[in-house]
């Protein structure tokens, strides 16, 4: 028997004063759609936005449905529009805000294991990383590297 131990790494921003321009200008463009959001039921609004190897930034925000489970996360809104649209493109970074109608998120907020797994899917068919920021309202901002540190194990095409 023998036991492993799987580092994941995060760098941690104080603020989105503290973060690079361009990554800035691309967690304000995930507020912003996140204000979009459709989240009736939920309260609790997310907004994604990707930055593509093209120069071009694809937006979403989380999408429900009174048969709760037919709704989409942001994330997966944003990634499957940029797959649909710009196929041959790369996703090189990725910005998301969350925050509820009804209390202040003050802490990061990961993205949901599903949209990990999709995540992942992207880096996968690229074959490069995306840097993925996340925040709640305000507060701190993580940056991972790369889904990896977010989905450790994690399944993909090479089991096949
Ligand atoms: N949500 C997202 O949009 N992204 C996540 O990663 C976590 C959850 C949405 C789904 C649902 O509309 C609401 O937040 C509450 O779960």
């Amino acid at each position: 028997m023998k036991q492993i131990n799987i580092n994941a790494a995060f760098t941690v921003y104080q603020s989105t004063e503290e973060l690079p321009e361009d990554i800035k200008s691309l967690m304000e463009q995930a507020v912003e759609i996140r204000k979009k959001a459709y989240a009736p039921y939920s309260k609790f609004r997310v907004g994604a936005a990707l930055l593509l190897d093209n120069d071009i930034i694809v937006l979403g925000s989380n999408q429900e449905n009174a048969a709760y489970p037919s709704g989409l996360c942001a994330e997966r809104v944003a990634i499957f529009q940029s797959g649909s649209i710009y196929p041959a493109a790369k996703i090189i970074k990725m910005a998301i805000s969350a925050a509820s109608d009804t209390n202040k998120t003050t802490t990061p907020i990961p993205p949901c294991g599903a949209c990990r797994q999709s995540i992942a899917e992207y880096e996968s068919k690229q074959n490069t990383p995306i840097e993925i920021y996340f925040m709640g309202e305000t507060g701190e901002v993580y940056k991972s590297d790369s889904i990896k540190n977010l989905l450790p194990l994690m399944f993909d095409k090479n089991f096949l």
